[in-house]
């Protein structure tokens, strides 16, 4: 809690392109919680580093992801939109929780799996304690929920472990964070390969939808869709590829599987991926408007940064000076 609201914090790393799995299965939903709860979103820029960066892609993307935010619908009166590496007290709390959290624990998380194989040049200290950063993150908001993707889950799940150790040998000293999981997340797939979640790191461009692709672009990656033999519209556990669209195509439009089958009876798959790519065509495009205005107001989004810095520190400095009161550091 946070002057008498629960609080809500997430954040988006700014290394590749955000595409429409990140949009419907947590962006979209984001805007949500601005009412009810205080919300902090954070543009994760030292979290980035843990895999190599060029450095003018990574200041490029980083005014990017704030601006997607705010064009997605975040509104930056509402919420506290910063950047990680704004705010030092993160990467201090780091340190700090790095003396709490297990050897065996950072080696069990499947992300540092995953990425120590595809980066296996560069496994570096980083990669290891990420979740730490991830935990500092949280935790210095004294945080009530977390909306991530599932992929994310099991960061949190640490997260919550290393709080409840700190707080067994120094009471109350964090909130204790609960994930929340977007039911969609977990359910948009690559449009090549069905089976697998749709990621920005695809090689394969025509697997992944970007929010800022162009109509055409959208349209032909829905109409290349990978599906099956069959050529009515309708669900079915091993159908992956329809399943997907229909779970996009559902997104979008609100309209239920059932609804989509009576839509598209007696129609083919083209016609099908036709709409499915028209719908999120129209769908993206005031939020691509949106961003387009805001790319071009460098120093409106600098001045915006600053605002959410300053906010962040404000309350991250309180927690850290808990901690640190805790520990027995001088202070
Ligand atoms: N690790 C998250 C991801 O890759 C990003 C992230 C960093 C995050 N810090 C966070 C998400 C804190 C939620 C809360 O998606």
């Amino acid at each position: 809690m946070l002057d008498n609201k629960k609080v809500s914090y997430s954040g988006v790393q700014p290394s590749g392109n955000l595409t429409i799995g990140n949009y419907l299965g947590a962006i979209k939903n984001f805007s949500a919680y601005s009412d009810e709860y205080k919300c902090f979103y954070c543009v994760v820029d030292s979290h980035a580093i843990t895999v190599r960066q060029v450095p003018a892609e990574l200041r490029r993307r980083t005014y990017e992801t704030l601006a997607l935010y705010i064009a997605c619908g975040l509104d930056p009166d509402k919420n506290t939109l910063y950047v990680q590496s704004h705010v030092p007290a993160h990467t201090e709390l780091a340190w700090i929780l790095n003396c709490f959290t297990m050897f065996g624990e950072l080696s069990r998380m499947t992300q540092f799996k995953d990425k120590s194989e595809r980066h296996a040049d560069n496994v570096n200290a980083g990669l290891f304690t990420y979740p730490v950063l991830m935990a500092s993150d949280i935790l210095l908001y004294q945080t009530d929920v977390v909306p991530v993707g599932v992929d994310q889950k099991q960061h949190v799940e640490l997260c919550r472990n290393i709080a409840a150790r700190f707080n067994q040998l120094y009471p109350d000293t964090f909130t204790m964070p609960e994930p929340i999981i977007s039911k969609d997340s977990m359910k948009i797939a690559s449009l090549q390969e069905p089976t697998k979640k749709m990621s920005k790191s695809d090689e394969n461009v025509n697997a992944v939808v970007y929010i800022l692709d162009d109509k055409d672009t959208i349209i032909r990656k829905f109409k290349r869709a990978v599906t099956d033999s069959e050529t009515c519209v309708r669900y079915a556990p091993e159908k992956h590829g329809i399943n997907n669209l229909m779970t996009i195509y559902s997104c979008y439009t609100g309209k239920t599987f059932e609804e989509i089958e009576r839509e598209f009876d007696g129609k083919g798959y083209g016609d099908f991926k036709l709409a499915v790519g028209e719908a999120c065509a129209d769908a993206l495009a005031p939020v691509q408007q949106k961003f387009n205005e805001l790319i071009a107001d460098k120093a409106y989004l600098e001045t915006l940064m600053k605002k959410g810095a300053e906010e962040a520190a404000y309350y991250a400095r309180k927690t850290l000076s808990k901690v640190k009161r805790k520990l027995g550091f001088v202070q």
